[in-house]
């Protein structure tokens, strides 16, 4: 039974449908807790209403980004995690940090990486003018939004998209993906060579 802490920092979506994935195919996980960075987080309230157990690391009281990652750290393996999920968590995360959680760390980024690291990914594929658009799911690395990646989706981008159009139509397939990704993590599916992922098949 794995035990996987899930960071967020606002509404919680995708943590939700991780949550609900589970539920409904029985992995052999539990999720250990929610953690937030800002005590107003719309997710914690979802967690709470399914029995997982929240807490709160307010960023905003830290002087430092090392002090906030030192104090997140012992929140999170305070709940013996195997796997670290961040789920909209929007914090910049320091070396050591991404260090201790080498391998066991995954994050969503709703851009087709390498293209489009950063913030706003919806606007930059606007005015890249890329017909085709999507998310990936990644091992978290020292380099923000790069790291070997798990499982991508892709969307169109139709004429008179907008970020909002593009953001509502990318969470629906971030809802199947990151859950995809979590499950195959669970069942120590997911290996790393040379930088890049292997998805071992299973044995049927
Ligand atoms: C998601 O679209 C996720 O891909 C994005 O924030 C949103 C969070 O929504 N993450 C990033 O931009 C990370 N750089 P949610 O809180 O409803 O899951």
């Amino acid at each position: 039974m794995k035990n996987i802490v899930i960071l967020i920092s606002g509404r919680g979506s995708n943590m939700e449908a991780i949550v609900r994935a589970l539920e409904a195919e029985r992995w052999p996980a539990r999720i250990a807790a929610v953690i937030s960075n800002k005590p107003d987080a719309k997710g914690l309230a979802f967690a709470q209403a399914h029995g997982i157990p929240t807490a709160v690391v307010p960023s905003k009281e830290f002087a430092s980004r090392e002090a906030f990652d030192a104090v997140l750290q012992r929140t999170i393996d305070g709940y013996g995690a195997d796997l670290v999920v961040l789920a909209g968590f929007m914090r910049i995360l320091t070396a050591p940090f991404v260090e201790h959680y080498a391998g066991r760390m995954l994050n969503i980024h709703p851009s087709l990486l390498p293209l489009f690291p950063g913030l706003h990914t919806h606007r930059q594929a606007l005015e890249a003018g890329v017909l085709e658009h999507g998310a990936t799911v990644h091992f978290v690395t020292a380099e923000l939004d790069h790291g070997p990646a798990v499982l991508q989706a892709r969307i169109n981008v139709l004429p008179g998209d907008t970020e909002t159009s593009l953001a509502e139509r990318l969470l629906e397939k971030e809802h199947l993906i990151y859950p995809q990704a979590v499950r195959l993590f669970v069942e120590d599916r997911l290996n790393i060579v040379d930088g890049e992922v292997r998805i071992a098949e299973t044995i049927s």
